[in-house]
């Protein structure tokens, strides 16, 4: 039996900067891999089962992890997912199941192919979780550039029952934004996320908990991705939980930044 952990990420900012003739869009993100995580559970087997403790979520071939085992050839494990971060949060729980799975699996049966094409295949945010840390992405979100680490400010995640559905959230998009490059991510004044507009006019309470961060200490708050988990940075662990202990009533999560030493 083998336990790893598959955890959530961030976009610290997020410019979708033009449609691509395959469908998709091209992005210039930030991405932060943070401390909330599921844990997956590789068990022997002789057959492929996929198991989850969250009833809601589909564990036959629409899972990532059923995807990313059969993109392996494996047949021959049963995997358990325990859920922790919220889906259609923006924060990438099925592709950082994705990754761990493609990661876990290579290593149990020594598989030797790389693994970069399958993720990108499996999802858009897939490839950065075989990242980790800090990294700067254009292209789908899979041309990586690992950044330093951000600072390890405290997190407060905010997460509506609100869920955002990526596809739509890209059709709902009315303007596209250039890219700055890499540099310019050194100020936080350039993070930005194109898709609070969309988001906010539709679900105008996102925008106002956004604000209510900032008015309870936060030193940066956005959306995180396609949403609708809005996310606060906080100067300090205290100051955190006393935003988070007056916040209404929605489900909070804490988190922390994780450095690339969580690199695999
Ligand atoms: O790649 P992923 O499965 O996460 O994407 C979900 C949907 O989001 C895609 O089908 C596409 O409509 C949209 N998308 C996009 N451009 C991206 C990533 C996602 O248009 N870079």
């Amino acid at each position: 039996m083998i336990q790893v952990p598959s955890h959530a990420k961030i976009n610290w900012s997020l410019r979708v900067t033009g449609k691509r003739p395959d469908g998709f869009h091209d992005l210039e993100t930030v991405f932060q891999l943070i401390s909330l995580h599921d844990t997956l559970t590789f068990r022997e087997s002789d057959r492929l089962v996929v198991t989850c403790d969250d009833r809601t979520i589909p564990t036959d071939e629409r899972n990532l992890v059923v995807k990313a085992a059969r993109a392996l050839g494996i047949e021959r494990v049963a995997i358990h997912i325990e859920k922790r971060i919220p889906s259609g949060g923006g924060l990438g729980g099925g592709s950082s199941n994705a990754a761990a799975t493609l990661t876990t699996l290579s290593k149990i049966f020594g598989l030797q192919q790389p693994l970069e094409a399958i993720a990108l295949e499996l999802g858009s945010d897939v490839p950065f979780f075989l990242v980790g840390g800090t990294a700067y992405a254009t292209g789908r979100g899979e041309v990586i550039t690992p950044m330093a680490d951000a600072p390890k400010v405290p997190l407060l995640l905010v997460l509506p029952r609100q869920r955002v559905s990526t596809a739509e959230a890209f059709r709902s998009l009315r303007r596209f934004s250039p890219p700055l490059g890499m540099d310019a991510y050194g100020d936080r004044a350039n993070f930005t996320n194109d898709f609070e507009e969309p988001v906010f006019a539709r679900f105008p309470q996102l925008r106002a908990w956004k604000e209510k961060l900032y008015q309870l200490g936060a030193t940066w708050a956005a959306m995180s991705g396609s949403g609708s988990t809005i996310v606060g940075a906080f100067p300090d662990v205290s100051s955190r939980d006393a935003a988070r202990s007056v916040f209404p009533d929605v489900r909070t999560e804490t988190a922390a930044v994780l450095g690339g030493a969580t690199r695999a």
